[in-house]
């Protein structure tokens, strides 16, 4: 009987797990027919779609590149380039307020036109967010792909900007994909104290630890995991491990749409082989800008243990210990094999240029027994009190830089009220700041919210 149920459970886990975000717009700039990619994507051509449309005041060009390379996406061999003084503009109406992520793609190649100018360089807006400051991708035939989350929650649509930079310069892009995130994605509270607001987000690492790269087509949010192996730091009690099984998703547990059962069923482990726990730190170096604050995002799942209660171990972020004798089995019910992910905030302000993330065993920790763990890692970055993910500079100001035409001013008015009001804060916050050492803060709600769920699994 209690098998069935279990059986019967599961069943309806998988079922509901497929994904379908309200709003998701996948579009392929500077073209005018639908795009299939490797990932079984298919991108709608900018030009004909009654929900957006790229501004007209922008004298906005589009150019093809056939591309005899197969192991290029095609949504890389359109672009569509404005250059300055004109911005580009793309609006997106959306159903559902909420967080949206934003991924944005970027390849150039040759033009062969003159006259466009003869740089990229450019600054990217969405709504009042600055996602990018000053970007230019440098050479051609590089792809470069930028993974943003923001609030949506007093407008219905997105609006994106690409701001030339200055005379010789022009802006470009050649795909645009807005989707609805998953409700669990982003917490509404704020990870900081003094902040109540919601912040921006870009993605600078993503990680699958001890596993191998997973791409979009394996992803339930069309991500891409990289392999740790650039970041990790051995002390030479680690191992490699891999699971076959099932990844046990538990309803009010972090969810597949997280973090993909792909990532979850490899991780690396300090594990104690003599008679006594080993005295060693896995360790994860990544380089980070100064000033701003990241999310880092830790994903567990254990896949390593013989039974539940073995497990114990600390978790480090920067120096710092975040988590003491974390046991896995305590917050995903006793459950082997299920997911947990724990949320911390550094404030970069006055810390230096890395995130370092150690595991390692703790008081706790059995000999004979796998005395640490982790299957995956995200690095955010965080905007700052400008709405700015690079640079000391907010949307308002880098609009109104070279802008005509009333539907733009009115929304200049409104961003520049707004950004007065966080360039005030932001030096009020810098005073207030000044005593505070803590240099992290874990995210308080983390245990408490699981916890409250419903149990699916005490079968
Ligand atoms: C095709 O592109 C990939 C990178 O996407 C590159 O590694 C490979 O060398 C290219 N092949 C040719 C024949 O240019
Ligand atoms: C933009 O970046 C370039 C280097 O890529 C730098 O020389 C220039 O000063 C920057 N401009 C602004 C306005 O930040
Ligand atoms: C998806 O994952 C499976 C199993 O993990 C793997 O065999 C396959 O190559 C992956 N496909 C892609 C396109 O990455
Ligand atoms: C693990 O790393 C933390 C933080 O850097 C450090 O305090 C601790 O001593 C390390 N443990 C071992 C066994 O090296
Ligand atoms: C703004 O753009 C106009 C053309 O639309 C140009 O004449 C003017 O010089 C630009 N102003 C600045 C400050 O760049």
């Amino acid at each position: 009987m209690s098998i069935q149920i279990t059986l019967l459970l599961t069943t309806i886990l998988t079922v509901v797990s497929a994904y379908t975000p309200t709003d998701h717009y996948l579009i392929n700039c500077g073209t005018t027919t639908p795009t299939t990619d490797p990932n079984h994507r298919t991108f709608t051509a900018d030009t004909s779609s009654p929900n957006f449309k790229p501004n007209p005041l922008s004298k906005s060009l589009q150019f093809h590149n056939p591309e005899t390379n197969l192991t290029i996406s095609p949504i890389y061999t359109s672009v569509r380039v404005s250059p300055y003084p004109k911005p580009l503009v793309y609006f997106f109406k959306v159903k559902e307020m909420g967080v949206k992520l934003v991924r944005l793609h970027f390849r150039k190649f040759e033009f062969g036109v003159k006259g466009i100018g003869c740089h990229d360089q450019f600054h990217v807006v969405a709504n009042d967010y600055v996602l990018m400051y000053n970007f230019s991708i440098g050479d051609f035939s590089t792809v470069v792909v930028k993974d943003f989350m923001i609030w949506v929650d007093d407008v219905d649509e997105v609006v994106i900007k690409f701001i030339p930079l200055g005379k010789s310069s022009y802006a470009f892009v050649n795909a645009i994909e807005v989707i609805s995130a998953p409700e669990d994605m982003l917490e509404e509270w704020s990870y900081n104290k003094d902040i109540r607001r919601k912040r921006g987000y870009e993605m600078l690492y993503r990680v699958n630890v001890g596993g191998v790269k997973v791409t979009p087509f394996n992803d339930s949010l069309w991500r891409t995991w990289s392999p740790d192996e650039g970041f990790f730091k051995s002390g030479g009690s680690d191992r490699k491990i891999h699971f076959d099984g099932r990844i046990q998703y538990r309803v009010g547990g972090a969810s597949r749409e997280v973090c993909p059962d792909n990532v979850y069923n490899s991780a690396r482990v300090v594990e104690s082989l003599g008679g006594e726990v080993v005295k060693d730190n896995m360790t994860w170096v990544f380089p980070v800008e100064k000033g701003f604050s990241y999310l880092v995002r830790l994903h567990f799942c254990d896949i390593a243990s013989i039974s539940v209660g073995m497990m114990f171990f600390n978790v480090y972020v920067n120096g710092n210990l975040v988590y003491e004798n974390l046991d896995l089995s305590k917050v995903t019910d006793y459950l082997l094999a299920s997911p947990f992910y724990a949320d911390f905030v550094v404030d970069g302000e006055k810390f230096v240029d890395v995130m370092r993330v150690d595991i390692g065993p703790s008081s706790l920790s059995k000999a004979h027994a796998v005395d640490g763990i982790l299957n995956g890692l995200e690095i955010w970055k965080m905007d700052n009190a400008m709405k700015s993910l690079g640079g000391e500079v907010c949307a308002g100001q880098l609009e109104s830089s070279n802008q005509s035409g009333g539907q733009v001013s009115r929304l200049f008015s409104l961003t520049a009220a707004v950004c007065l009001l966080a360039i005030a804060f932001l030096v009020m916050r810098r005073k207030a700041e000044a005593k505070d050492s803590v240099g992290w803060s874990r995210v308080p709600s983390e245990i408490d919210l699981k916890s409250n769920y419903p149990k699916s699994t005490a079968v």
